[in-house]
């Protein structure tokens, strides 16, 4: 996160002695990316963050693949996954590759008995069902609906909701999840072009400090397994810190469309990129206004990447057959386009209600055996004119 923020107390020279109030040191620890290259921070423990207790079970978390190699478009109903009181076991990869995992998750309770570390990989969650906070060790951020979480490696965190009625779309990115370089400066700073700003981040909030002594798991996701460590001193024990590398929030509802004469192509409802894929936002909007434009998006042979649509609310306009939750994959391979009679529909339209998230993969989407038990089966079929076409083979 290109911003530099702080909260808590520390020393007014970086690397010095901070004595604590009581006596003794507090314990500062770099936290950085990409080695000592990319965004880092620095934090102030009250104790030692490397005091392991135990290293317990390690468990395998690895997706089980169903199909790896594929050319079918999918629509996979999303919210027939069953919720579950577990925010981790909750959570159920979808589509994957050696870039990223996708998957949903409808977590009914708090997390409160571990904390929780990814240390594979960046996350994103979009709260697409529940409220409640988000707490880590840097700070709190409290989330509603539509509230995309970016969490870097390595963060650690507890997940509280406030109700049971939670659905979570999550990507695990093994490559850093940034804004858009285009709609930044050569600072860092966004640009006026860029459909949203500085002010609608949602930064860690009121760190808490916990000085306690016990026995405290973490749960660490690394190379796939999760392994389950004791730690001797609470994980919440930063006093302060500063810097750049901090997990946030943006609201889906802050971004500002895009919008033209003729049909603005995806890369407009672009919000997060990394090097692997990118994750946009399409939102609610007013629609083209050339007298002769057509507003619902033409054919296109997404030839070198995968499209996976996850719709959130709202007429989705090119779809028939879609609602909230539904995950949609269009694969490289073969064009796809609006359904029979919404490119025609559109015409004369003046805005979209729509609202979903959409993830571009550069490599292909492999499936898991947990889309296949959602996948409607027949999607692949649903652009066909006559629909007595669908009946054979
Ligand atoms: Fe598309």
């Amino acid at each position: 996160m290109p911003i530099y923020h702080k909260l808590g107390k520390f020393p007014p020279k970086r690397h010095t002695q901070f004595e604590k109030p009581s006596g003794g040191l507090y314990y500062e620890q770099l936290f950085g990316t990409i080695g000592f290259d990319g965004m880092s921070s620095l934090l102030y423990h009250v104790h030692r963050p490397t005091q392991v207790k135990e290293i317990g079970e390690a468990i395998d978390m690895s997706p089980k693949i169903a199909e790896a190699k594929h050319i079918k478009s999918r629509k996979l109903i999303g919210f027939d996954v069953a919720p579950k009181d577990d925010f981790l076991e909750s959570r159920e990869p979808m589509l994957v590759n050696n870039d990223v995992q996708i998957g949903l998750a409808a977590p009914k309770k708090s997390m409160t008995e571990y904390f929780y570390k990814n240390s594979d990989a960046d996350e994103m969650l979009f709260i697409h069902k529940g409220t409640g906070t988000l707490k880590t060790f840097l700070g709190n951020i409290p989330f509603e609906y539509g509230d995309y979480l970016i969490i870097p490696r390595g963060m650690i965190y507890q997940i509280e909701f406030d109700t049971e009625e939670n659905r979570i779309l999550y990507a695990e990115s093994f490559h850093p999840i940034y804004t858009p370089k285009r709609y930044r400066n050569w600072f860092g700073q966004l640009l006026e072009h860029s459909p949203f700003c500085e002010r609608d981040y949602k930064l860690p909030q009121d760190l808490q400090t916990h000085d306690e002594k016990g026995e405290f798991l973490m749960k660490i996701k690394k190379q796939g397994m999760l392994h389950h460590l004791v730690y001797a001193t609470h994980p919440f024990d930063v006093v302060g810190w500063d810097g750049y590398n901090y997990p946030y929030g943006f609201s889906i509802h802050n971004f500002e469309p895009i919008t033209g004469r003729v049909h603005q192509p995806p890369p407009v409802h672009q919000t997060f990129e990394t090097s692997a894929f990118v994750i946009c936002s399409f939102c609610p909007r007013l629609y083209d206004y050339h007298p002769k434009s057509i507003p619902a998006p033409y054919n296109h042979s997404n030839i070198d990447s995968d499209e996976m649509l996850y719709y959130v609310d709202g007429d989705f306009m090119s779809r028939t057959g879609i609602g909230p939750g539904y995950i949609s994959l269009h694969p490289a391979g073969i064009p796809h386009g609006p359904h029979p009679g919404t490119y025609e529909a559109s015409i004369g339209k003046t805005k979209t209600e729509e609202l979903a998230v959409m993830i571009d993969t550069f490599k292909p989407l492999q499936l898991t055996e947990n889309a296949m038990k959602i996948d409607d089966g027949k999607y692949y079929k649903s652009w066909l004119e006559d629909p007595s076409d669908s009946q054979k083979g």
